[in-house]
């Protein structure tokens, strides 16, 4: 029988659903920009760049919040966090992605990249590419590869050769092939945080590290490192990150759009990290806090050697074809 009050309750009840559904609909959808280095460094300047260009032309529909060191997540949370889409954007260090693909060590192998134009041209060849769908089976995804630049070895000691290096432990990111590298010279390795570095320097915890510039300075590492040997033996770069299922569930044009703006942010920031490492350089030089190693080409080989191994140890679980394609972008002769 026809029961008007019970008429009256579904329809306001489906009036106030229609409502909240709509009110949802009206929301923009938040990112959260999660990161762990200063607003300076390359990285930074990314995030600062991406929030504005998003406010400026998908204002109201897509918002961004960007959290510098590790204000937010850290190293230790940070990629378990996007996975279960707490946070929406990320840009680790390719040296974090260990646990979920072997095949981005390859950006860890000491001395493989000549410079940072070389990693430049294999990020952007086929093989490159295809790393950045590497980790979709863990629901994540490459949206690009950011610069930041070349490591550098700073330590307590003075580092020309290898053997200089013996018995010092170094701080690494979560990597395998670093804690390779660095066992491969006869030193000692720890995995820490970034946000933990100057602590563990200062105290003595780990009497070395390897950064590049930007780092270096931002982080006052130099502060607690009275030498940095201009090693350029590896690369630090980033890859922006993303649920998947959250970055396939935006709606396709607006999706179209924050993907052009990563494009153009992705030009700068790597059109600018390299400029942006040396004028940190020149700061660290000349704050006189630490001195600045330069190595002979003689010094450099006999590292490179020295490290060199390390390649052949990894080749199997990175792939020969990932490895191959990386040797194929230097142009310098190589022995
Ligand atoms: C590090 O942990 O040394 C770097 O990955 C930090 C960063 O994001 O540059």
């Amino acid at each position: 029988m026809f029961n008007p009050v019970r008429a009256l309750a579904v329809c306001a009840l489906a009036l106030a659903s229609f409502g909240a559904a709509t009110a949802l609909a009206d929301e923009p959808i938040l990112i959260k920009f999660s990161h762990v280095v200063a607003d300076g460094t390359p990285k930074g300047q990314g995030a600062l760049m991406f929030k504005q260009l998003v406010e400026e032309r998908l204002g109201g529909k897509v918002k961004v919040e960007v959290y510098p060191n590790s204000s937010l997540y850290g190293d230790a949370n940070e990629l378990e966090a996007l996975r279960n889409n707490e946070v929406q954007l990320l840009a680790p260090s390719l040296a974090k992605f260990d646990q979920y693909t072997k095949q981005l060590q390859v950006f860890d192998l000491p001395f493989l990249f000549d410079d940072l134009e070389a990693v430049n041209r294999f990020q952007k060849r086929a093989k490159g590419r295809q790393l950045l769908r590497s980790m979709e089976d863990h629901n994540i995804v490459g949206l690009a590869y950011w610069h930041n630049g070349m490591k550098q070895l700073s330590a307590t000691r003075a580092l020309h050769s290898p053997g200089d290096a013996n018995g010092l432990s170094f701080r690494i990111q979560p990597s395998a092939v670093l804690e390779a590298q660095f066992k491969q010279i006869g030193a000692n390795s720890q995995k820490l945080p970034f946000a933990e570095v100057f602590k563990a320097l200062q105290s003595g915890q780990v009497q070395g590290a390897e950064n590049p510039w930007s780092n270096i300075y931002s982080q006052k590492l130099h502060e607690v490192q009275p030498f940095i040997s201009e090693t350029n033996h590896g690369v630090l770069d980033y890859m922006l990150v993303s649920n998947s299922r959250f970055w396939y569930g935006i709606p396709h044009q607006v999706r179209v759009e924050l993907e052009a703006i990563i494009d153009e942010v992705t030009y700068v920031v790597n059109k600018q990290a390299e400029a942006a490492n040396q004028t940190d350089r020149q700061r660290i030089a000349d704050s006189g806090k630490s001195q600045l190693i330069t190595l002979t080409p003689e010094q450099r080989q006999a590292w490179r050697d020295a490290m060199r191994p390390v390649w052949e140890q990894f080749e199997g679980q990175i792939g020969s074809d990932v490895l191959k394609a990386a040797e194929a972008v230097n142009r310098k002769q190589r022995k």
